[in-house]
């Protein structure tokens, strides 16, 4: 296949594994859902989803399941209404569920709250009716940095109830980050908490968010959640304390019906230029595609199950996983607050031996962060309970799954390997636990009632066994709605690389294996995915170039045991300026200062000279040679063929 700027495809790699694990039959028998669902998400895939829209309340009932006229602007269940907070609690209490734990809430520290359906319902009313007090309207927007306690599920359930807009910013993002999302969104509030814990120490939150705040005029309140203790500065008539100000309101709320395509949440991700894009999201589609999905590909149920998703709510995967998807079917779950090596490398087995988990819900990098703990971490817990795994956000690799399955799985429990997008606001390929013979490393097939296709740069389907770009040819309930004050970058990201074919693109290779089946390969642009976390390369480039001492610089990802991915960095220094011991540790703490700790480069590596092409364009394929100490790939297109030796020679003789 055919390279874009970015990262390479390894077809390669996969190609040798060949191992196939069939469901055990007493697994399919009780399966929620069976092979019939492909055939008829296939047969009429309007009637389909209007089928999964049923297992959700509407108030009113919608006339026209899809309106693709002013195609890539998608309309689900069109004239439809539903509240999407009283479908993940208050429907759960009116059939008499009130009582059944919807949260295991596990604090780092170690302490803990359950929560009922009925204390959830109390909670998400009261918050409501603060937020209400505050003078917040439906469609206004609402900006949520919270660490992984109650209140910041209670907040998106709020805002969901109110019909106003909330962006979560991942609690990992710096100032300059959260400035940047609240200016872009308008947001009227910020939720925050005074600080987290984060391992094993009592960690600052509002420091990060005052910063922000200091300029941010949209903001009128900073409601802040007590959580360390800790001391905070504060600024009265701004900023109110969530105990104070939601402690005391009503515990009664009524819910008002908003129309299913009204905006839910913006959720900002990173593309292929330096700013942040605002995915959009809004109300029906999404919540009966996270619905469904969380049914089907866990094969949900919810009278016995206790699942636990360990992404953060600061990520889609906290969107739809933990908030949306788990709460609409009334299930238990677990959420923990902190780090899995906190205090001990057990700690994630221990949640699971006590709490039974039995659906575990986990991201490739952790699974590799477990392996290089051992084996014998995980065999000193009773995890019995489990019966289904899933990995989300990034390619797994062979040996992680069956490390996973074996180790974690006792051989026994399917693992789903979930391939889905921020944009694509809920799972799109995946495997089904009962139907699906699963093969290490594959996500293998697009879930009853979704379409995906590996195409060819003409966008043409390449056969059995063949590479290419993967694509989206249908649309879909949980498609993002664009991007937020955006419609033209929307067209161009998405829906221009295939244009006459109506495809949405994904930014992913992927090829099909002998039997069809869907290998996802990575990105095939300039998103690079460390540890699950999708992260420019032009972000960190504009983040360290931002320091007085850089000219220039290049990133790209390079291959990474445990992350996936590592960012490397070439940095070009100014003239005047003089690299020290200090130099790579400074600008190393620059991006972890401009976006945040998970875009802290792995190698600052210091160089006179980048590779370009004549018109000027960075060839990052030469670089990833360079960092992942490979033979340097063909430099004819460069304008200046020396450069590499340069660079190579340069770097010898640093380290
Ligand atoms: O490259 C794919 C990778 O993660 C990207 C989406 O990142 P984000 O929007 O942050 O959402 C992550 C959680 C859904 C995709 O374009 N990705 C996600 N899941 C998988 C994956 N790559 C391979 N296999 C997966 N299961």
């Amino acid at each position: 296949m055919t390279e874009q700027s970015g990262q390479t495809p390894t077809l390669d790699n996969l190609s040798t594994e060949s191992r196939v694990f069939a469901p055990a039959d007493d697994f399919s028998a009780a399966a929620n859902v069976g092979a019939a669902a492909y055939e008829q998400g296939t047969a009429d895939r309007e009637a389909f989803w209007a089928e999964q829209a049923d297992r959700l309340s509407w108030d009113t009932r919608w006339e026209r399941v899809l309106d693709w006229d002013d195609a890539p602007f998608a309309k689900w269940f069109v004239g439809g209404k539903l509240n999407v907070a009283a479908n993940c609690v208050d429907r759960h209490v009116e059939a008499g569920l009130g009582d059944r734990v919807a949260i295991h809430w596990v604090g780092e520290p170690g302490d803990s709250r359950a929560i009922t359906y009925a204390d959830l319902l109390r909670e998400v009313s009261k918050t409501a009716n603060a937020l209400t007090e505050l003078g917040l309207e439906a469609g206004d927007r609402v900006a949520i940095q919270m660490p992984m306690i109650p209140e910041a599920i209670f907040s998106m359930l709020a805002c969901a109830r109110l019909g106003l807009v909330h962006s979560v910013v991942f609690g990992g993002f710096s100032s300059a980050a959260l400035r940047s999302r609240i200016d872009d969104a308008q947001a009227r509030l910020l939720i925050t908490s005074d600080g987290q814990y984060r391992r094993g120490a009592p960690a600052p939150m509002k420091d990060n968010t005052d910063e922000a705040t200091a300029h941010t005029p949209s903001i009128e309140h900073v409601l802040v959640v007590r959580r360390t203790g800790g001391e905070v500065k504060w600024t009265d008539g701004r900023d109110l304390w969530w105990h104070e100000v939601v402690d005391r309101q009503a515990e009664t709320h009524e819910a008002q019906p908003f129309d299913a395509e009204h905006p839910l949440f913006i959720l900002y991700t990173s593309g292929t230029t330096g700013n942040p894009k605002g995915i959009l999201h809004t109300s029906g589609g999404y919540l009966t595609q996270a619905s469904y999905t969380h049914h089907a590909v866990f094969d949900l149920k919810p009278e016995t199950d206790v699942y636990w998703c360990t992404a953060d709510i600061g990520w889609i995967t906290g969107h739809s996983y933990i908030v949306y998807g788990p709460l609409s079917n009334g299930v238990t779950q677990v959420v923990y607050e902190g780090t899995p090596n906190t205090p001990h490398e057990g700690r994630h087995w221990e949640i699971i031996q006590e709490h039974k988990v039995s659906i575990y819900y986990t991201a490739p990098t952790l699974i590799r962060t477990f392996m290089k703990w051992g084996a014998d971490i995980p065999a000193r817990y009773d995890l019995s309970s489990l019966r289904v795994l899933g990995s989300v956000g990034e390619p797994i690799n062979p040996e992680a799954w069956i490390w996973y399955r074996e180790n974690v799985g006792a051989n026994r429990t399917p693992i789903v390997d979930t391939w889905w997008q921020t944009e694509t606001g809920a799972i799109m390929i995946s495997p089904l636990p009962g139907v699906t013979h699963t093969k290490p490393g594959s996500a293998q097939r697009a879930l009853p009632g979704i379409s995906a296709k590996v195409v060819d740069d003409q966008g043409v389907e390449v056969g059995k066994g063949g590479g290419g770009y993967l694509v989206l040819d249908q649309p879909w309930p949980s498609m993002l709605r664009g991007i937020w004050g955006d419609n033209d970058r929307y067209r161009d990201t998405y829906w221009s690389r295939f244009a006459d074919l109506g495809f949405y693109f994904a930014g992913d290779g992927a090829k099909y294996d002998a039997d069809g089946d869907i290998w996802l390969l990575g990105r095939v642009d300039d998103v690079m995915n460390v540890s699950g976390h999708r992260i420019s390369t032009t972000e960190v480039e504009s983040a360290l170039v931002s320091h007085p001492t850089v000219a220039e610089a290049a990133v790209v990802g390079a291959s990474d045991p445990t992350t996936g991915q590592g960012i490397v960095a070439f940095v070009i220094l100014r003239g005047s300026a003089k690299p020290d011991d200090s130099t790579v540790k400074t600008l190393r703490d620059h991006v972890a200062t401009e976006i945040g700790p998970i875009a802290k480069p792995r190698q600052v590596l210091i160089v006179n000279e980048l590779p370009k092409t004549r018109s000027g364009k960075i060839m990052r394929r030469l670089l990833r040679d360079v960092a992942e100490n490979r033979a340097i790939g063909d430099t004819t297109t460069l304008a200046d063929s020396a450069v590499m030796d340069l660079i190579s020679t340069g770097l010898k003789s640093t380290t």
